[in-house]
């Protein structure tokens, strides 16, 4: 995969792939910009090598047609403030118009095509609709890590139709960290893994397993590994379907010598919502019909110890409901714990992003990684389309 670095960009048409699905506010206000400013180290370099910009994203999933609040028109306008340079709109992303815009650029210009998924054809990667994209590029770079799992149009298509292509250096950011973290660890190396459900990151934790020295569950997942072993978690969300295959897995890890540490306390509730009737209980004490909402404090002490002597970390989905407060302090306590290792941290996803920024240690994480399904994937040991086209 060439760098960045390798491609000549004076006066040429640089079809730079983005991803700006970024979250946006009932206003249509940019609540989280992290995914345009990491991406501006390679606008800033193609600008500073006097290529013509073409910059083109997908936002949210308008389902193949044109729709107001999915428009591209705010990110426009955050990345010229960002920038302090003119970035003009398309109408669209493909088409005569687009054509005639791009056919007048100058160098050191920048245009920001519309959403991509107002067109059918960029999820169902179609030759037509990859072939137009490509046709406005001499040079295409892909800097979408957080999209680079999906075989769509503008990550895959262009880049089959496009010579001259290279990865942007958040692209490249995250797959070097990524690698350092899991293929090449300073030991001991733990995984620290919550969130929802079970089954959307069990491949994940499989595929882990074969790396990982401790593994560390959290979140409302690690109640089906809790009942999977006989506790009574009350009314807690698990997944009924998956009880033997979580004992399999911790079977599984216990041959393979690896530590998996589980809650032993809770934050438990009478409902799911702010004003419950909250009390901390341990895993064998808790009420019929409450739930656990948040890892108690005796689970934080073990979860904290067991990152303590951590040189490697790898950090995926938040440890309770930490958007309510009273459910917040596991979570924001391991991300203090995450911060304050002498390890290097890597989280991915956007809960555990969330969780980094509201305990404020954005600062002390080593990489944070823009990738949600990318970097669960990755976690899951796949390779991703986007990457692979790029070779
Ligand atoms: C993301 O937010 O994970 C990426 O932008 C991909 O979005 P998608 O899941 O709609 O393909």
């Amino acid at each position: 995969m060439k760098s960045i670095h390798d491609l000549q960009l004076d006066g040429r048409r640089v079809l730079l792939r983005a991803d700006f699905n970024v979250p946006m506010d009932d206003r249509g206000g940019i609540t989280d910009d992290i995914r345009i400013r990491t991406v501006l180290p390679t606008i800033e370099h193609v600008i500073s090598q006097r290529g013509k910009l073409i910059i083109c994203s997908h936002m949210g999933r308008p389902g193949g047609k044109p729709a107001a609040e999915f428009s591209l028109a705010p990110i426009a306008g955050h990345l010229q403030a960002l920038l302090g340079r003119p970035v003009k709109l398309a109408p669209d992303c493909i088409g005569p118009a687009v054509r005639e815009m791009v056919d007048a650029m100058a160098p050191g210009d920048i245009v920001l095509l519309e959403n991509l998924r107002f067109h059918k054809a960029e999820t169902a990667n179609d030759p037509g609709f990859s072939a137009e994209l490509a046709s406005l590029a001499d040079v295409y770079i892909n800097d979408a890590f957080a999209v680079s799992h999906r075989a769509h149009a503008s990550v895959v298509g262009v880049a089959e139709r496009v010579s001259e292509k290279a990865a942007g250096f958040l692209l490249q950011a995250e797959i070097d960290y990524y690698h350092k973290a899991m293929d090449t660890p300073v030991r001991p190396l733990v995984a620290l893994v919550g969130g929802a459900k079970v089954s959307s990151k069990l491949a994940a934790l499989e595929h882990m397993l074969k790396t990982v020295d401790r593994m560390i569950i959290g979140g409302a997942m690690a109640n089906t590994f809790l009942k999977s072993q006989g506790i009574d978690v009350g009314a807690s969300k698990i997944e009924e379907d998956l009880l033997e295959t979580a004992a399999r897995f911790l079977e599984e890890a216990k041959e393979k010598n690896v530590k998996v540490f589980l809650p032993v306390d809770f934050v438990a509730a009478d409902a799911f919502a702010a004003d419950a009737t909250v009390k901390n209980v341990t895993i064998q004490d808790m009420p019929p019909g409450w739930m656990a909402l948040d890892i108690g404090p005796a689970t934080v002490t073990l979860f904290r110890e067991a990152l303590q002597d951590a040189r490697t970390i790898v950090w995926n989905g938040p440890m309770g409901a930490f958007e309510i407060d009273a459910f917040a302090h596991g979570t924001m306590a391991l991300c203090h714990a995450v911060a304050g290792a002498h390890a290097l941290s890597i989280t991915g996803g956007g809960d555990s992003n969330a969780a980094v920024k509201k305990a404020g240690e954005e600062r002390n994480i080593s990489y944070m990684s823009t990738g949600g399904g990318a970097f669960l994937e990755l976690m899951e040991g796949k390779s991703l389309p986007g990457i692979d086209a790029l070779s």
